[in-house]
């Protein structure tokens, strides 16, 4: 990895960054602390850590302490990735490891609002109410247009299937078998068309 990172470092203009798990697993002290000095050493302008083994996939907790522990050997930016699933998990990763950012990764797929909650309270200590169904509605209108519009109509809107969940919690589940069903744009459009979200404070009104 570190001789792939200074080729390629080598090859370009543009600053390298360099993202990668903490180690293969299940060693007790981790690669990481290591690989980020000397990733530093070979011009790597930056680097995020996911704090997972390999081996581990997506199981178990992601252990922050990790990013901190190579964010305190090396001088370039450390960028914390794992388990951040809200905007308090965005605030208390920066806090618990002193990292330059936090990554999100699977929440920016399931709550893509996740990005201005955590502005709002990383920057002025708001915290915004949850989005309006009519805001989730139109989301996964402007998905499935375009999913249809790249894979075509079949694909695309079985792909958009995988996005209910960001109907939240109402009108997922009222929803889900119907869109299951589905087998045609215009057929989830109707569906979508006849919710009704109905009218919710607006994003930006901050929760009591
Ligand atoms: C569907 C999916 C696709 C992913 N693709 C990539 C990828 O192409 N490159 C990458 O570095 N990480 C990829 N990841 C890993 C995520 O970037 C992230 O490191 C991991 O999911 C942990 O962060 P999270 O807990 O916020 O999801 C992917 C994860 C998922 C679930």
């Amino acid at each position: 990895m570190v001789e792939m990172a200074r080729r390629v470092v080598a090859a370009v203009d543009l600053p390298v960054t360099v993202k990668t798990r903490i180690g293969w697993g299940p060693e007790s002290e981790m690669p990481i602390v290591d690989l980020a000095r000397r990733l530093e050493d070979v011009g790597v302008a930056g680097l995020t850590v996911h704090c997972r083994t390999a081996q581990v996939g997506h199981r178990g907790e992601a252990d922050w302490r990790w990013a901190r522990r190579a964010r305190e050997v090396v001088a370039i930016p450390v960028v914390v990735n794992g388990d951040v699933r809200s905007a308090e998990d965005a605030v208390r990763a920066l806090d618990e490891t002193g990292c330059a950012g936090v990554m999100i990764g699977r929440a920016a797929i399931q709550h893509p609002w996740i990005f201005r909650e955590a502005r709002a309270l990383l920057e002025r200590g708001q915290r915004l109410l949850p989005p309006t169904d009519g805001e989730r509605v139109a989301v996964y209108r402007a998905l499935l247009t375009a999913n249809v519009a790249a894979r075509g109509e079949q694909h695309g809107v079985e792909v958009t299937r995988r996005h209910v969940p960001l109907l939240g919690p109402v009108l997922g589940p009222a929803l889900r078998a119907s869109l299951y069903l589905a087998r045609t744009a215009g057929v989830v459009e109707d569906l979508l068309d006849g919710c009704r979200p109905h009218r919710a404070p607006a994003p930006t009104e901050v929760r009591a």
